[in-house]
């Protein structure tokens, strides 16, 4: 069945336009306007640009939702539904012409995600879902992968993150992780991809700290209509509070909590 409530046709075509600005400016990173906002933690004058872009065609359609979004912050308005919108997740990859970054969007309603965009531009990859409506790749239904035992599964990681505060932990996690089990861990920069590559069963599971809820807004109802749990390391629900989270095909979650305790 193709999705195709009023709420998510705003989100797509939202995104389809503000994608036309960053394919125009990966073509051209040469000329990208770079500023530090943290250790490892970049921004350019495209994540602003596709930002606005953004708002303005979400406020036409939504005039009254409120909106946090990860550069300008919060906008208050109607306090039951709320817009989380990362521009570009995977701002490190895309200034530096790797071509895997997505923009990424949330629509929460009384405090839960109910429909989740993350749109691959480069690869015209669009993730989407609607809570009670399974999850979709242009389209085509999704669903996580079916692998039961950690052995045979490949993981993907965020952390650790330099000049993080739990960068410490993240390392220990890491070398923990890839004492017990002998699998490939990889890292691939774009929170919100990690996720939707686990919602499309390319990746088995995902665990990474210092998640921000922008970056994981959209993939927690992709993932989920998809058959995979979002839990943080616990498999508890903490995870946009502590921003520490857990993301698998439901089979391995118990192995995964192992691991890593
Ligand atoms: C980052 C990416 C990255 C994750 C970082 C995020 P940004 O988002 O999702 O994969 O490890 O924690 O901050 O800064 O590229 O939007
Ligand atoms: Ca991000
Ligand atoms: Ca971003």
């Amino acid at each position: 069945m193709k999705l195709s409530s009023a709420n998510i046709n705003v989100m797509v075509n939202a995104c389809r336009k503000a994608s036309k600005i960053i394919i125009r400016d990966f073509g051209e990173i040469e000329n990208l306007q770079v500023a530090v906002k943290g250790p490892g933690d970049f921004v350019t004058n495209c994540d602003k640009k596709v930002e606005k872009y953004l708002i303005e065609e979400l406020q036409k359609a939504r005039p009254n939702y409120s909106i946090l979004s990860e550069e300008i912050g919060e906008i208050n308005k109607d306090d039951s539904f709320r817009w989380i919108i990362d521009p570009i997740d995977g701002t490190s990859n895309f200034m530096h012409g790797i071509p895997h970054f997505a923009i990424s969007i949330g629509l929460e309603h009384n405090n839960e995600i109910i429909c989740g965009i993350i749109y691959d531009p480069i690869k015209d990859e669009m993730f989407t879902a609607e809570k009670g409506n399974g999850a979709f790749i242009n389209n085509k239904r999704l669903r996580v992968s079916a692998r039961s035992k950690l052995k045979d599964c490949i993981i993907f990681t965020g952390g650790p993150k330099y000049g993080s505060i739990d960068q410490e932990l993240s390392m220990k996690e890491y070398k923990k992780f890839s004492e017990k089990v002998d699998i490939p861990i990889r890292k691939f920069g774009s929170g919100s991809l990690d996720m939707a590559y686990v919602a499309a069963g390319r990746c088995d599971g995902f665990w990474t700290r210092n998640l921000n809820y922008w970056d994981m807004a959209a993939g927690i109802v992709i993932v989920k209509e998809a058959g995979g749990f979002v839990t943080d390391f616990n498999g508890e629900n903490a995870y946009i509070e502590n921003k520490t989270i857990l993301v698998t095909n439901s089979k391995i979650n118990k192995e995964m909590i192992e691991v890593l305790k």
